[in-house]
C-alpha cells in the first residue's frame, strides 16, 4: 500500500509512526510534512490543503489511501476529488466535513437526530443576537459559525463580554466571513473530554478518548491554543459513558448524514462535556485532534492500517480494534511567545537522550532543518514528548524526564499535564 498523510504536526508524524509499523505499507509520503516525518516518510512540497496538486500527485504516483490529518483538506474537498478519481480517502466529503466547517449545521444534525447538546439558536443578525443575548443572561457561549482556528469561541462570563464578541464577531468582522453567522448557546458545566470514532458511513466504532489542555499556561490559565498536552484513557470516562456517548451522540450523527444522502466516512471526533446529566455534545470535527492523536496511536496495539481502509470501504462491522492497558500522556514544546508570536529558528538539541527515557517517543511539529543539518524550530508547538507506561503517573513523569533532558532554550512546556486526571488518584 502507498500511503499520503496530510499535514505537518506532531498528529501526522503520529500518524506517520504508527502506519510505518505496519507489514501492508510499502511507501509512505508526508505533505508538507516536517523534519520527524522526514525520517519515516518522503516529505512533499505541497501544501496540506492544495487539493488539485494533492490529486494529481495521487493519480501521478500510485497513491492508494491518502490520510489527512486536519480538516482544511477536507473542508476543500480532497476526498471529493480522490474519490472522482477512484483513490480512497480516509475522511469525510465536503458535505460532510460541514460538521466541524459550520456549526450552525451540527446543531441542525444534532436537532433532527436528538443528541444532547447545549441549547442554541443561530443569528445572521447583530440585532436579533443582542435581544436573545438579553433574554438568555450570563454566563453564555457565543460562537462564529465558520472555521476560525480555535479563535471563534467566547464562554462569556458577563453580558458585557457577550456583547464585546457580537462586535467583534458581527460588526468588526474580526474573524473574516466566519464570524458573519453566530451561534449563541447555553453554558454547560462538567468536564471535557474527546471522544473519537472511526465511521465507514453506517458504522462507527470506538477510536479512543482522550483529555486535553487548551490553555497556554498551568492551571489551564492564559490564552487558547491548539493544544499543549493531552492524555489517555481519561479517567472521568467510565465504560458506560463511553457507551452512551457511542449511542446517542456518535451514532445517531452518522444516521442523520447517512440519511441525508452525505454519508460520513472518516475519523469522527466528538468534543463533548460530561454534565449531571450525561454526555453533551460540544462541537464536532472531522479528523483526529492534535495532540490528542499522539496518545491514542501509541495505545493501539492492532494495525491501524487494515481499520482506515476498512472505513474507506463501508467494511467496518466487522473490524474490533485492540487497545494496551497502558496510559499514555504528551506534553507539548512550544516556541516562546507561542500562541501569539512564535519565536522561529531555536535550536533543539538532545532528542536523541530524550527519545531514550523507556515509554518514550516525541513527535515532531513545527521543527525544521536548517542548511547545516541543526534541528531547529519552525512553528508555535515544536515537539510533542510522548510517553506510555502502566500508569498514567508514571508516563508523566517519564514523560517530563525526558523534556529535561532536551536542550530548547527558545521553547517551553506546561509543567502540569495530567493534573486533573492525577489529582484524583492520589
Ligand atoms: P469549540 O470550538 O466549540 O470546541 O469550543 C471551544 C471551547 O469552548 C470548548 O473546548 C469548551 O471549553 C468551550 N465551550 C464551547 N461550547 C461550550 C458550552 N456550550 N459550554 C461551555 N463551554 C463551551
Ligand atoms: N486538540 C484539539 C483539536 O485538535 O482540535
Amino acid at each position: 500500500m502507498r500511503v499520503l498523510v496530510l499535514g505537518a504536526g506532531g498528529r501526522e508524524h503520529a500518524l506517520l509512526w504508527r502506519l510505518s509499523m505496519s507489514p501492508l505499507v510499502a511507501k509512505l509520503w508526508c505533505a508538507p510534512g516536517n523534519a520527524g516525518t522526514a525520517e519515516i516518510a518522503e516529505n512533499l512540497p505541497i501544501k496540506a490543503d492544495d487539493v488539485e496538486a494533492l490529486a494529481a500527485f495521487a493519480v501521478e504516483h500510485g497513491v492508494d489511501l491518502v490520510v489527512p490529518g486536519a480538516e482544511a483538506s477536507l473542508v476543500a474537498g480532497i476526498a471529493d476529488r480522490l474519490a472522482a478519481r477512484g483513490i480512497r480517502c480516509c475522511g469525510p466529503s465536503a458535505a460532510a466535513a460541514r460538521l466541524e466547517g459550520s456549526k450552525t449545521f451540527t446543531k441542525e444534525i444534532a436537532a433532527e437526530a436528538a443528541i444532547p447538546t447545549a441549547a442554541w439558536e443561530s443569528f445572521d443578525d447583530p440585532a436579533a443576537a443582542r435581544a436573545y443575548l438579553r433574554r438568555q443572561g450570563a454566563p453564555i457561549v457565543i460562537k462564529a459559525d465558520g472555521l476560525a482556528a480555535g479563535k471563534g469561541v467566547v464562554v462569556a462570563a458577563s453580558l458585557a463580554e457577550a456583547e464585546a464578541a457580537i462586535t467583534d464577531f458581527m460588526e468588526k468582522g474580526t474573524l473574516g466571513g466566519a464570524g458573519a453567522r453566530l451561534v449563541i448557546e447555553e453554558c454547560l458545566v462538567g468536564e471535557e473530554v474527546s471522544l473519537f470514532a472511526l465511521c465507514d458511513g453506517e458504522t462507527a466504532i470506538f477510536l479512543g478518548a482522550a483529555q486535553d489542555h487548551k490553555r497556554v499556561g498551568d492551571g489551564d490559565k492564559g490564552p487558547n491554543t491548539g493544544g499543549m498536552g493531552a492524555y489517555s484513557p481519561p479517567p472521568v470516562l467510565s465504560a458506560d459513558l463511553q457507551n452512551a456517548a457511542m449511542a446517542r451522540i456518535v451514532r445517531p450523527a452518522l444516521a442523520a448524514l447517512a440519511r441525508r444522502g452525505t454519508p460520513f466516512r472518516g475519523i469522527l471526533f466528538a468534543g463533548l462535556m460530561l454534565t449531571r446529566d450525561g454526555p453533551k455534545l460540544i462541537e464536532f470535527n472531522v479528523r483526529f485532534g492534535d495532540p490528542e492523536c499522539q496518545v491514542l496511536l501509541p495505545r493501539l496495539h492492532s494495525d491501524l492500517l487494515p481499520a482506515l481502509l476498512a472505513a474507506c470501504d463501508g467494511d467496518l462491522a466487522g473490524v474490533d480494534l485492540r487497545w494496551r492497558e497502558e496510559a499514555a500522556i504528551t506534553v507539548v514544546l512550544a516556541a516562546r511567545g507561542y500562541p501569539a508570536k512564535p519565536v522561529a529558528g531555536g535550536e533543539i538539541r538532545g532528542l536523541e537522550a530524550a527519545g531514550a527515557v523507556p515509554g518514550v517517543r516525541i513527535f515532531h511539529a513545527g521543527t525544521a532543518r536548517a542548511a547545516d543539518g541543526r534541528l531547529i524550530a519552525a512553528g508555535g508547538r515544536v515537539l510533542s514528548v510522548t510517553a506510555t507506561a502502566n500508569t498514567l503517573r508514571a508516563a508523566r513523569d517519564a514523560a517530563y524526564q525526558a523534556i529535561a533532558r532536551l536542550d530548547f532554550a527558545d521553547g517551553f512546556c506546561r509543567s502540569d499535564i495530567g493534573w486533573r486526571a492525577l489529582a484524583g488518584s492520589g
